[in-house]
């Protein structure tokens, strides 16, 4: 079949905008350039020891080659509860209120399918996670974008949202610590999320997948701990990026029972469980002693200590994040964040991620992200400092 017909899904799907960096980066390792990696999201650090010396263990019994239950073993569901506590102060019951996800992409992408008919709203943050969209069009719904400028800390002004697009939105994605802007929220914007959910009726699903990788000692917090809001929606969590385990496909969801239950009957419908064995070294991780995350984050530290310092010291405007791995660039005058993306991969073999395949509103930045040695960020800001000077 020389021409298929696709889906409009697939058709409608925003242009690959990252398409012309990958041939540019194709191009440049072909030549043999020591391209410099700040474009993806995926941490460079090896999974703590115990986890990895516990999956071996695990794979090992044939109990866990089965299919493995859609929601989850009780066990990891249990371990993400009093993980919860201990972290949070939230109290959870493991069997109501926590599902097993396969990373929380899975269940992100799949809320959308629970939450809206044909023709709802989803209410997105413009620049955002690209998969908040993707979802919500693969379930027939539209996206209202939420711009997150700067000036308001890269938080979205609920209260700007026109009525008419109110009265169809069904979901509202948030997600801080932010990705790509690097941007926390505090207790005070939780609390007008849980009051505006409940004005309009919506569901929220809040992003939080970054909550542990954060600096200077302050903690993140969870929309959870906020009064009345498992009432209104759930929590999405990652053991990517807290332990380094981007290709294990581990996450869960959290919150209120029935959101949950909607959630997991489109799973149970379309995929299955988390293999048994890598739940169970997910257990490990979530009881993980401390010191292993601190000693993340205290890597982590130093990368952006040294980021910062070089690209502020190049005169760039850059705000230090107190908590993802990114840094969120504004790009120098004369350039669009596509130019000077494709400017820094071809003249200095640095890649990083425009700001605006994030969304519009990313126009005028580029994100970079500090998953490489400490090393490398300085050789990256070097070699910026020969180009730009
Ligand atoms: C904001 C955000 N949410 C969710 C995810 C998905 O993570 P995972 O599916 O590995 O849990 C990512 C991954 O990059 C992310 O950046």
């Amino acid at each position: 079949m020389p021409n298929p017909k696709l889906a409009d899904r697939i058709r409608n799907l925003p242009p690959y905008l990252f398409s012309a960096i990958d041939q540019l980066k194709q191009k440049a390792m072909a030549k043999g350039v020591d391209l410099i990696n700040l474009g993806i999201g995926d941490p460079d650090l090896p999974t703590p020891e115990p986890i990895v010396r516990r999956l071996q263990r695990s794979a090992e019994n044939p109990a866990n080659h089965q299919y493995p239950s859609y929601e989850g073993m009780i066990a990891f569901r249990q371990a993400a509860a009093d993980w919860y506590r201990r972290r949070f102060g939230v109290t959870l019951d493991a069997k109501e209120e926590v599902l097993t996800l396969i990373g929380s992409k899975e269940g992100i992408g799949h809320a959308p399918l629970a939450f809206l008919n044909p023709g709802d709203v989803a209410l997105i943050p413009d620049p955002g996670y690209p998969v908040y969209h993707a979802g919500t069009l693969f379930a027939g719904g539209r996206s209202h974008l939420l711009p997150l400028k700067k000036e308001n800390g890269f938080l979205p002004e609920l209260d700007r949202i026109p009525k008419p697009v109110l009265k169809k939105a069904r979901l509202l994605f948030i997600n801080y610590p932010n990705n790509p802007t690097s941007a926390t929220a505090e207790r005070e914007f939780f609390g007008e999320v849980v009051r505006f959910a409940r004005r309009n009726k919506l569901i929220v699903c809040h992003d939080n997948a970054y909550s542990e990788v954060y600096f200077d000692g302050v903690k993140p917090m969870s929309f959870l701990e906020v009064e009345g809001a498992k009432d209104v929606g759930i929590e999405f969590h990652s053991l990517s990026k807290t332990f380094n385990m981007t290709g294990w496909r581990i996450g869960f969801a959290v919150g209120h029972p029935r959101i949950l239950a909607a959630l997991g009957k489109v799973k149970s419908n379309l995929d299955s469980g988390v293999f048994q064995a890598v739940q169970e070294a997910g257990i490990e991780a979530l009881n993980l002693k401390d010191s292993f995350t601190d000693e993340i984050r205290k890597i982590y530290q130093e990368r952006r200590d040294t980021l910062i310092a070089g690209l502020l010291g190049l005169g760039l405007k850059v705000d230090p994040p107190k908590a993802t791995f990114y840094v969120w660039v504004g790009v120098p005058k004369g350039f669009t964040a596509m130019k000077f993306t494709m400017h820094l991969l071809d003249r200095a073999g640095i890649v990083t991620t425009p700001g605006s395949g994030f969304g519009k509103c990313g126009e005028g930045y580029i994100r970079m992200a500090m998953t490489v040695s400490n090393d490398r960020l300085m050789e990256a800001v070097g070699r910026m400092e020969r180009l730009l000077s």
